[in-house]
Protein backbone atom coordinates (compact mmCIF):
# COMPACT_ATOMS: atom_id res chain seq x y z
CA UNK A 1 0.00 0.00 0.00
CA UNK A 2 1.24 3.49 -0.85
CA UNK A 3 2.24 5.28 2.41
CA UNK A 4 0.09 8.04 1.93
CA UNK A 5 -2.98 6.39 2.17
CA UNK A 6 -2.39 5.63 5.10
CA UNK A 7 -2.01 7.83 8.54
CA UNK A 8 0.36 7.83 11.38
CA UNK A 9 0.55 9.43 14.33
CA UNK A 10 3.19 12.17 15.11
CA UNK A 11 5.34 12.28 18.18
CA UNK A 12 8.48 14.24 18.85
CA UNK A 13 11.56 12.44 19.13
CA UNK A 14 14.18 14.35 20.13
CA UNK A 15 14.61 18.16 21.46
CA UNK A 16 17.37 20.62 21.88
CA UNK A 17 18.42 24.26 22.63
CA UNK A 18 20.80 27.11 22.19
CA UNK A 19 20.58 29.91 23.92
CA UNK A 20 23.55 32.72 23.56
CA UNK A 21 25.91 33.06 26.58
CA UNK A 22 25.86 36.55 26.87
CA UNK A 23 23.57 37.66 29.51
CA UNK A 24 21.77 41.02 29.80
CA UNK A 25 20.41 41.69 32.85
CA UNK A 26 18.01 44.32 34.43
CA UNK A 27 20.31 45.78 36.31
CA UNK A 28 22.17 46.59 32.76
CA UNK A 29 18.84 48.36 31.76
CA UNK A 30 18.64 50.28 34.39
CA UNK A 31 22.52 51.78 32.93
CA UNK A 32 20.92 52.30 29.68
CA UNK A 33 17.22 53.46 30.24
CA UNK A 34 15.30 54.55 32.21
CA UNK A 35 14.10 51.62 34.03
CA UNK A 36 13.58 49.71 37.08
CA UNK A 37 14.39 46.01 37.75
CA UNK A 38 11.42 46.17 39.86
CA UNK A 39 9.02 47.49 37.17
CA UNK A 40 10.41 45.10 34.96
CA UNK A 41 10.07 41.92 37.08
CA UNK A 42 7.01 42.85 38.26
CA UNK A 43 5.04 43.93 34.77
CA UNK A 44 7.06 41.05 33.04
CA UNK A 45 8.52 37.97 35.01
CA UNK A 46 11.66 39.43 33.31
CA UNK A 47 14.96 39.26 35.37
CA UNK A 48 17.63 38.56 32.50
CA UNK A 49 17.67 37.93 28.91
CA UNK A 50 20.25 36.51 25.96
CA UNK A 51 22.17 38.58 23.25
CA UNK A 52 23.78 36.68 20.87
CA UNK A 53 27.74 37.23 19.05
CA UNK A 54 27.38 40.20 16.11
CA UNK A 55 28.55 36.70 14.27
CA UNK A 56 25.64 34.59 15.51
CA UNK A 57 22.64 34.81 12.86
CA UNK A 58 20.06 33.06 13.46
CA UNK A 59 20.95 29.72 11.44
CA UNK A 60 23.96 29.69 13.43
CA UNK A 61 22.04 29.55 16.80
CA UNK A 62 19.53 27.04 14.78
CA UNK A 63 21.93 24.67 13.70
CA UNK A 64 23.15 24.64 17.18
CA UNK A 65 19.62 23.20 18.54
CA UNK A 66 19.13 21.31 15.79
CA UNK A 67 22.22 19.11 16.52
CA UNK A 68 21.36 18.91 19.97
CA UNK A 69 17.66 17.67 19.04
CA UNK A 70 18.82 15.08 16.76
CA UNK A 71 21.26 13.56 18.92
CA UNK A 72 18.06 13.34 21.38
CA UNK A 73 16.09 11.63 19.03
CA UNK A 74 18.99 8.83 18.21
CA UNK A 75 19.28 10.14 14.34
CA UNK A 76 21.68 12.00 12.17
CA UNK A 77 21.13 15.18 9.68
CA UNK A 78 20.80 12.26 6.81
CA UNK A 79 17.32 11.11 7.91
CA UNK A 80 15.72 14.52 7.86
CA UNK A 81 13.66 14.64 5.15
CA UNK A 82 11.93 18.41 5.77
CA UNK A 83 13.08 21.12 7.42
CA UNK A 84 10.97 23.91 8.67
CA UNK A 85 12.27 27.48 10.38
CA UNK A 86 10.42 29.70 12.20
CA UNK A 87 11.83 32.95 12.28
CA UNK A 88 10.89 36.79 12.17
CA UNK A 89 14.95 37.22 12.09
CA UNK A 90 16.32 35.14 9.42
CA UNK A 91 19.77 35.70 8.39
CA UNK A 92 18.66 37.21 5.47
CA UNK A 93 15.30 37.96 3.38
CA UNK A 94 16.25 34.77 1.00
CA UNK A 95 17.73 32.29 0.78
CA UNK A 96 15.49 30.97 4.01
CA UNK A 97 17.14 30.39 7.13
CA UNK A 98 15.83 26.87 6.68
CA UNK A 99 18.13 26.65 3.74
CA UNK A 100 21.20 28.02 5.23
CA UNK A 101 20.23 25.31 8.24
CA UNK A 102 20.08 22.76 5.36
CA UNK A 103 23.47 23.60 3.72
CA UNK A 104 25.09 24.15 7.90
CA UNK A 105 23.63 20.67 8.69
CA UNK A 106 25.53 19.00 5.68
CA UNK A 107 22.94 17.52 3.92
CA UNK A 108 21.19 18.82 0.48
CA UNK A 109 18.15 17.72 -1.32
CA UNK A 110 15.35 17.72 1.58
CA UNK A 111 12.73 20.43 1.17
CA UNK A 112 13.75 23.17 3.35
CA UNK A 113 11.58 26.62 4.34
CA UNK A 114 10.92 29.62 6.87
CA UNK A 115 7.64 30.30 7.99
CA UNK A 116 6.66 33.77 9.47
CA UNK A 117 4.18 33.62 12.22
CA UNK A 118 6.24 35.51 15.10
CA UNK A 119 5.63 34.07 18.24
CA UNK A 120 3.32 31.26 16.85
CA UNK A 121 5.86 29.91 14.68
CA UNK A 122 7.24 26.83 16.86
CA UNK A 123 3.88 25.75 17.17
CA UNK A 124 2.60 26.46 13.51
CA UNK A 125 5.88 24.34 12.93
CA UNK A 126 4.92 21.45 14.82
CA UNK A 127 1.51 21.48 13.35
CA UNK A 128 2.77 22.03 9.27
CA UNK A 129 5.36 18.85 10.32
CA UNK A 130 2.83 16.60 11.68
CA UNK A 131 0.81 16.79 8.47
CA UNK A 132 3.55 15.93 6.22
CA UNK A 133 4.21 13.20 8.96
CA UNK A 134 0.91 11.72 9.37
CA UNK A 135 0.36 11.71 5.89
CA UNK A 136 2.88 9.15 5.41
CA UNK A 137 5.01 11.26 3.11
CA UNK A 138 8.02 11.75 5.32
CA UNK A 139 9.27 10.16 8.26
CA UNK A 140 11.58 12.46 10.22
CA UNK A 141 11.27 16.10 10.20
CA UNK A 142 12.98 18.97 11.70
CA UNK A 143 11.13 22.14 13.37
CA UNK A 144 13.47 24.81 14.58
CA UNK A 145 12.39 28.10 16.24
CA UNK A 146 15.52 30.29 16.57
CA UNK A 147 15.44 34.21 16.80
CA UNK A 148 18.09 37.18 16.74
CA UNK A 149 15.42 40.00 18.47
CA UNK A 150 18.43 42.03 20.01
CA UNK A 151 19.20 43.44 16.23
CA UNK A 152 15.43 44.31 15.78
CA UNK A 153 15.29 46.03 19.19
CA UNK A 154 15.44 49.86 19.34
CA UNK A 155 17.35 49.70 22.82
CA UNK A 156 16.12 53.55 23.41
CA UNK A 157 12.66 52.44 23.59
CA UNK A 158 11.91 51.29 27.47
CA UNK A 159 8.55 49.76 26.72
CA UNK A 160 9.44 47.00 24.02
CA UNK A 161 13.61 46.38 24.42
CA UNK A 162 13.35 45.18 28.57
CA UNK A 163 11.28 42.43 26.50
CA UNK A 164 13.43 40.50 24.44
CA UNK A 165 16.33 37.90 23.62
CA UNK A 166 17.90 35.42 21.33
CA UNK A 167 17.78 31.52 20.88
CA UNK A 168 16.60 28.96 19.65
CA UNK A 169 14.72 25.43 20.43
CA UNK A 170 14.54 22.74 17.96
CA UNK A 171 12.61 19.69 17.76
CA UNK A 172 12.89 16.63 15.48
CA UNK A 173 9.63 14.48 14.60
CA UNK A 174 8.62 11.09 13.22
CA UNK A 175 6.48 8.16 13.27
CA UNK A 176 5.29 6.80 16.93
CA UNK A 177 3.40 3.83 17.45
CA UNK A 178 0.74 5.71 20.41
CA UNK A 179 0.23 9.27 21.94
CA UNK A 180 2.25 12.13 20.06
CA UNK A 181 0.12 14.95 18.54
CA UNK A 182 -3.42 14.78 19.56
CA UNK A 183 -4.81 18.16 18.51
CA UNK A 184 -4.11 20.93 17.08
CA UNK A 185 -5.69 24.51 16.98
CA UNK A 186 -4.56 27.52 14.75
CA UNK A 187 -5.45 31.18 14.15
CA UNK A 188 -4.76 34.52 13.16
CA UNK A 189 -6.62 37.86 12.79
CA UNK A 190 -5.03 40.11 10.53
CA UNK A 191 -6.59 43.19 11.23
CA UNK A 192 -4.68 43.29 14.11
CA UNK A 193 -1.49 43.64 12.48
CA UNK A 194 -0.28 46.76 13.33
CA UNK A 195 -0.40 46.52 17.01
CA UNK A 196 3.51 44.37 16.49
CA UNK A 197 5.18 44.63 13.74
CA UNK A 198 8.41 45.89 12.14
CA UNK A 199 7.32 48.50 9.48
CA UNK A 200 10.36 48.90 7.26
CA UNK A 201 12.66 46.63 5.03
CA UNK A 202 9.93 45.16 2.88
CA UNK A 203 8.15 45.77 -0.37
CA UNK A 204 5.37 48.13 1.96
CA UNK A 205 8.48 50.81 3.08
CA UNK A 206 11.74 49.89 1.52
CA UNK A 207 15.19 50.64 4.02
CA UNK A 208 16.10 53.90 2.90
CA UNK A 209 18.34 56.42 4.94
CA UNK A 210 15.14 57.76 6.54
CA UNK A 211 13.73 54.16 7.50
CA UNK A 212 17.34 53.82 9.48
CA UNK A 213 17.54 57.18 11.28
CA UNK A 214 13.50 56.89 11.81
CA UNK A 215 14.47 53.28 13.60
CA UNK A 216 11.62 51.90 11.04
CA UNK A 217 13.60 48.28 11.11
CA UNK A 218 12.72 47.98 14.70
CA UNK A 219 9.95 46.16 16.56
CA UNK A 220 6.95 48.27 17.17
CA UNK A 221 4.38 47.58 19.52
CA UNK A 222 1.46 48.81 21.47
CA UNK A 223 1.99 46.18 24.46
CA UNK A 224 -0.90 47.63 26.43
CA UNK A 225 -3.73 46.51 23.69
CA UNK A 226 -1.89 43.52 22.99
CA UNK A 227 -1.81 42.11 26.52
CA UNK A 228 -5.45 42.17 26.53
CA UNK A 229 -5.57 40.70 23.26
CA UNK A 230 -3.03 37.84 24.21
CA UNK A 231 -4.82 37.13 27.68
CA UNK A 232 -8.12 36.58 25.45
CA UNK A 233 -6.89 34.18 22.75
CA UNK A 234 -4.41 31.70 24.47
CA UNK A 235 -7.17 31.16 26.60
CA UNK A 236 -9.74 30.57 23.58
CA UNK A 237 -6.69 28.47 21.62
CA UNK A 238 -6.17 26.45 24.65
CA UNK A 239 -9.93 25.79 25.47
CA UNK A 240 -10.31 25.04 21.82
CA UNK A 241 -7.72 22.47 21.53
CA UNK A 242 -8.44 20.99 24.86
CA UNK A 243 -12.38 20.56 23.51
CA UNK A 244 -11.65 18.53 20.57
CA UNK A 245 -10.11 15.92 23.09
CA UNK A 246 -12.93 16.32 26.05
CA UNK A 247 -10.07 17.60 27.94
CA UNK A 248 -10.03 19.85 30.96
CA UNK A 249 -7.21 21.55 32.78
CA UNK A 250 -7.03 18.72 35.16
CA UNK A 251 -6.27 17.08 32.66
CA UNK A 252 -3.45 18.59 31.28
CA UNK A 253 0.11 17.70 32.73
CA UNK A 254 1.99 20.82 32.06
CA UNK A 255 1.27 23.87 29.88
CA UNK A 256 4.20 24.94 27.68
CA UNK A 257 3.23 28.33 26.67
CA UNK A 258 4.90 30.87 24.18
CA UNK A 259 6.84 33.26 27.27
CA UNK A 260 5.63 36.92 26.64
CA UNK A 261 4.56 38.08 29.98
CA UNK A 262 4.09 36.43 33.85
CA UNK A 263 1.05 37.61 34.33
CA UNK A 264 -0.50 36.50 30.73
CA UNK A 265 0.86 32.95 31.71
CA UNK A 266 -1.28 33.65 35.08
CA UNK A 267 -4.27 34.30 33.15
CA UNK A 268 -4.00 31.40 31.06
CA UNK A 269 -3.22 29.31 34.07
CA UNK A 270 -6.42 31.11 35.63
CA UNK A 271 -8.85 30.60 33.24
CA UNK A 272 -7.59 26.88 32.71
CA UNK A 273 -8.31 26.15 35.99
CA UNK A 274 -4.94 25.13 36.77
CA UNK A 275 -2.28 26.08 39.29
CA UNK A 276 0.51 28.31 37.39
CA UNK A 277 3.58 27.20 39.61
CA UNK A 278 2.40 23.66 39.11
CA UNK A 279 1.34 23.33 35.63
CA UNK A 280 2.55 26.37 33.45
CA UNK A 281 6.10 25.85 32.85
CA UNK A 282 8.07 29.24 33.26
CA UNK A 283 11.76 30.19 31.70
CA UNK A 284 11.10 33.89 30.95
CA UNK A 285 12.70 35.77 34.48
CA UNK A 286 15.74 34.24 32.40
CA UNK A 287 15.49 34.27 28.84
CA UNK A 288 12.73 37.36 28.16
CA UNK A 289 10.48 36.88 25.17
CA UNK A 290 12.30 34.96 22.67
CA UNK A 291 9.38 35.04 20.16
CA UNK A 292 9.06 31.52 18.28
CA UNK A 293 11.75 30.38 19.75
CA UNK A 294 10.02 30.93 23.04
CA UNK A 295 8.11 28.11 23.00
CA UNK A 296 10.46 25.63 21.51
CA UNK A 297 13.23 26.42 24.50
CA UNK A 298 10.39 25.96 27.32
CA UNK A 299 9.77 22.78 25.54
CA UNK A 300 13.20 21.63 25.79
CA UNK A 301 14.01 22.40 29.40
CA UNK A 302 10.87 20.73 30.21
CA UNK A 303 11.99 17.93 29.18
CA UNK A 304 15.27 18.33 30.32
CA UNK A 305 14.63 19.22 33.86
CA UNK A 306 12.45 16.07 34.36
CA UNK A 307 9.27 17.81 33.64
CA UNK A 308 7.21 16.12 30.76
CA UNK A 309 7.47 12.11 31.46
CA UNK A 310 6.48 9.54 29.32
CA UNK A 311 2.40 9.33 28.87
CA UNK A 312 2.18 12.99 30.41
CA UNK A 313 -0.49 15.06 28.44
CA UNK A 314 1.04 18.53 27.45
CA UNK A 315 -0.41 21.54 26.00
CA UNK A 316 1.48 24.28 23.71
CA UNK A 317 -0.34 27.76 23.55
CA UNK A 318 0.98 30.02 21.75
CA UNK A 319 -0.17 33.58 20.82
CA UNK A 320 1.89 36.61 18.35
CA UNK A 321 2.61 39.26 15.48
CA UNK A 322 -0.20 38.74 13.22
CA UNK A 323 -2.17 38.38 15.28
CA UNK A 324 -1.10 34.68 15.38
CA UNK A 325 -2.20 32.01 17.92
CA UNK A 326 -1.48 27.86 18.12
CA UNK A 327 -2.47 25.06 20.45
CA UNK A 328 -0.91 22.02 20.52
CA UNK A 329 -2.00 18.85 22.91
CA UNK A 330 0.82 16.70 22.64
CA UNK A 331 0.57 12.91 24.66
CA UNK A 332 4.41 12.71 25.42
O1 LIG B 1 5.10 38.04 22.19
C1 LIG B 1 4.00 38.50 21.47
C2 LIG B 1 2.93 39.03 22.28
N1 LIG B 1 3.39 40.06 23.17
C3 LIG B 1 2.63 40.41 24.14
O2 LIG B 1 1.59 39.84 24.30
C4 LIG B 1 3.07 41.54 25.01
C5 LIG B 1 1.91 42.06 25.75
N2 LIG B 1 2.15 43.26 26.50
C6 LIG B 1 2.83 43.29 27.67
O3 LIG B 1 3.42 42.31 28.08
C7 LIG B 1 2.76 44.55 28.48
O4 LIG B 1 1.82 45.41 27.91
C8 LIG B 1 4.11 45.31 28.62
C9 LIG B 1 5.05 44.52 29.51
C10 LIG B 1 4.73 45.49 27.25
C11 LIG B 1 3.88 46.66 29.27
O5 LIG B 1 3.24 46.50 30.51
P1 LIG B 1 1.96 47.37 30.87
O6 LIG B 1 1.57 47.02 32.24
O7 LIG B 1 0.95 47.15 29.79
O8 LIG B 1 2.54 48.83 30.87
P2 LIG B 1 2.08 50.07 30.01
O9 LIG B 1 2.53 49.92 28.60
O10 LIG B 1 0.63 50.31 30.24
O11 LIG B 1 2.89 51.21 30.72
C12 LIG B 1 2.65 51.58 32.05
C13 LIG B 1 3.64 52.62 32.47
C14 LIG B 1 3.76 53.78 31.47
O12 LIG B 1 3.96 54.96 32.21
P3 LIG B 1 2.73 55.96 32.44
O13 LIG B 1 2.29 56.38 31.07
O14 LIG B 1 1.69 55.19 33.17
O15 LIG B 1 3.37 57.07 33.24
C15 LIG B 1 5.03 53.49 30.72
O16 LIG B 1 5.66 54.63 30.24
O17 LIG B 1 4.96 52.06 32.56
C16 LIG B 1 5.87 52.84 31.79
N3 LIG B 1 6.90 51.96 31.27
C17 LIG B 1 8.02 51.70 31.95
N4 LIG B 1 8.48 52.09 33.14
C18 LIG B 1 9.68 51.62 33.55
C19 LIG B 1 6.92 51.29 30.09
N5 LIG B 1 8.04 50.58 29.99
C20 LIG B 1 8.75 50.80 31.13
C21 LIG B 1 9.99 50.36 31.59
N6 LIG B 1 10.42 50.78 32.80
N7 LIG B 1 10.76 49.49 30.90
Amino acid sequence: MNNIEKTFRTGILGVGKYLPERRLTNADLEKMIDTTDEWIVTRTGIKERRIARDDEAASDMAVKAAQVALKNAGLEAKDIELIIVATITPDMFFPSTACQLQYKLGITGVPAFDISVACSGYVYGLAIADQFIKSGLYKYALVVASEKLSTVTDWDDRSTCVLFGDGSGAAVLGRVDDGGIMAVSLGADGSKGNLLQLPAGGSRMPASKKTVEDKQHTIKMEGNVLFKHAVKIMAEAALDVTAKLGLKGEDIDIIIPHQANIRILNALAQRMGVDPDKKVYLNIYKYGNMSAASSAVALTEAVEEGRIKKGDTILMDAFGGGLTWGALVIKW
